[in-house]
């Protein structure tokens, strides 16, 4: 069963086991939760990046323009699943790219319904945050990600508003309600 948890060293294991796997990876695309991560490890500066993710969630020492966001790890048993950011409120950039939620899922877990199933697990989160409500983003080119995203309206209502445009990069951006 998928289960989100807080970032911690007791879930570290599940991600080095998954690290591999991750910087072979092509795909480059929203890597934010994953490369600070993977140096904080190399580096061993594991309990200095843990208490930033914290710090995050609180609003401190944020740089100029973020807004606080919680960071989760989505897990199967002691396989790590992925990384998912509720951002807490929204920024001008944020309405056009990146939106409320932002996920990535480690590659052996793709397109297999574990971003649809931790963005669901994520929206329980959103509305405890006190958001009705979630903008979601997704580049045009990602259509396993827009199919969900879509699906995940259906399920719980929202809308579709008109696609962004951030330096050439084009993306589809719906509105997902927090609760059915
Ligand atoms: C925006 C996004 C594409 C960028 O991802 P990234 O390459 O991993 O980079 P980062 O997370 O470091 O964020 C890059 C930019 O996003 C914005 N951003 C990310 N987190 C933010 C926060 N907490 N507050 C404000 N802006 C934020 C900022 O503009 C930031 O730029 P900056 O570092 O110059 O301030 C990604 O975070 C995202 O939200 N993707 C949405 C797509 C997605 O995951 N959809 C769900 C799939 S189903």
């Amino acid at each position: 069963m998928l289960k989100l948890v807080k970032p911690s060293r007791r879930y570290l294991d599940a991600f080095i086991k998954a690290m591999d796997d991750y910087k072979a990876d092509e795909n480059h695309y929203g890597r934010g939760g994953i490369d600070p991560l993977i140096q904080a490890i190399e580096e061993n500066r594991v309990d200095e990046y843990l208490k930033k993710l914290s710090d995050g969630a609180k609003g401190i020492g944020l740089k100029e323009g973020r807004v606080p966001g919680t960071r989760l790890w989505l897990l199967d048993g002691d396989e790590f699943v992925g990384s998912f950011e509720i951002r807490h409120r929204l920024t001008p950039k944020l309405e056009k790219i990146g939106g409320h939620i932002a996920a990535n899922i480690a590659p052996k877990y793709r397109g297999k319904y574990s971003s649809f199933i931790g963005i669901k697990l994520c929206l329980v989160e959103a509305n405890k945050l006190g958001l009705d409500r979630v903008l979601m983003t997704c580049d045009v080119n990602n259509s396993a990600s827009y199919r969900g995203i879509l699906g995940l309206m259906k399920l719980y209502g929202g809308e579709q508003i008109t696609d962004s445009e951030v330096d050439g990069v084009k993306s589809h951006r719906v509105w997902v309600n927090t609760k059915k």
